[in-house]
């Protein structure tokens, strides 16, 4: 925690009391002029703190900020969450776990932003990153397993999205090959998992997770690609983030484990049931031409695999599919 948590978290444990800058200065051994420039930095990010001559400070309100406290306090994870990291702004929070885990950081500490300069997408794209409305999170694993087999740690990730968003949103999210996530059709989350690793052996994976919960029709760039919708444009509720947050990490946790205990079966059912193309026919396009055939599932290895229309089974790495019937109808 940095001493600007543990003010806060001091602040929440005595909500009626006023706090003296010298008590807050002894309990967590800094300044006084340092405890100063938390509270300023602390009202600038929106917390109402009131300062009472002689008294101390008291906290008032406290705006809508995923904090690392908040975060870790109730959250039931055996590995998730072991040390959680927010920041009010960064650049991108798959960066900056990625110095973390560099540094030798715990598997399962989480980066959290409430909004991203640099936010990344895949192919090089930007990820749309908003303050204070959508999820940003990057998740550290370092799982003992092959290299090729870590493209399996993406379809967990996809399959804890999807189902937090149903459970917590109400909504009939899907997944599509490789790591969207859909509802009816339009993006609603993203998925950009990295990793480090040699021939050999894993160092670390860092699962970088966007999820559009409470961004307005405004705020979507408007040369997105893609159809795109955010959990408040499907219900008309906001979703309280740290709330969904809490809920993605305790079903990442529990994936995960089963995950190193059971190996990928488990989730390739999971992921297969959640599949917007599962038995749909296909067309695959992969740059240099494209080829048409029905999805019957994942392998072992992360690939789409397609029965072709000449009945030879395919094994897709790379490419955009999209339903036969809807090239139809374009
Ligand atoms: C995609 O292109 O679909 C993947 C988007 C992934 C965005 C998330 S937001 C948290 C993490 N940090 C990043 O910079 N990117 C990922």
């Amino acid at each position: 925690m940095t001493s600007r948590d543990k003010i806060l978290s001091l602040f929440r444990t005595h909500p009626d009391h006023y706090i003296s800058g010298q008590e807050i200065s002894r309990s967590l051994k800094i300044s006084r002029a340092a405890v100063w420039k938390q509270v300023k930095v602390l009202r600038e990010l929106g917390f109402e703190i009131e300062a009472k001559h002689s008294q101390g400070y008291r906290l008032l309100t406290t705006p809508d900020l995923l904090l690392a406290a908040d975060i870790e306090n109730g959250l039931d994870c055996q590995i998730m969450g072991q040390s959680v990291v927010s920041f009010p702004e960064v650049d991108s929070t798959n960066v900056q776990l990625r110095r973390l885990a560099e540094d030798g950081a715990l598997e399962g500490t989480v980066v959290v932003a409430d909004r991203q300069s640099a936010g990344r997408g895949r192919l090089g794209r930007r990820w749309e990153s908003p303050f204070g409305v959508n999820l940003y999170c990057s998740i550290l694993l370092r799982p003992q397993i092959p290299v090729q087999q870590a493209s399996q740690l993406t379809f967990l990730s996809a399959v804890a999205v999807a189902e937090t968003l149903n459970k917590v949103c109400h909504m009939s999210a899907k997944v599509k090959w490789p790591n969207d996530i859909l509802i009816d059709g339009a993006k609603i989350s993203g998925l950009l998992n990295e990793m480090n690793a040699e021939t050999e052996q894993i160092h670390f994976v860092i699962l970088g997770i966007g999820i559009n919960l409470n961004m307005t029709a405004d705020q979507f760039p408007d040369e997105l690609k893609y159809p795109a919708t955010s959990a408040f444009l499907e219900t008309g509720e906001t979703v309280n983030r740290l709330v969904f947050l809490q809920e993605l990490l305790q079903c990442l946790d529990r994936y995960y484990s089963e995950f190193l205990t059971d190996g990928f079966i488990p989730i390739r059912r999971r992921w297969e049931n959640l599949c917007n193309m599962m038995n749909m026919h296909v067309e695959i396009e992969q740059g240099h031409g494209s080829i048409c055939g029905t999805v019957v599932g994942l392998d072992p290895e992360g690939a789409l695999r397609v029965q072709l229309d000449n009945g030879q089974m395919e094994r897709i790495l790379a490419g955009d599919v999209t339903p036969v019937d809807k090239i139809d109808q374009e």
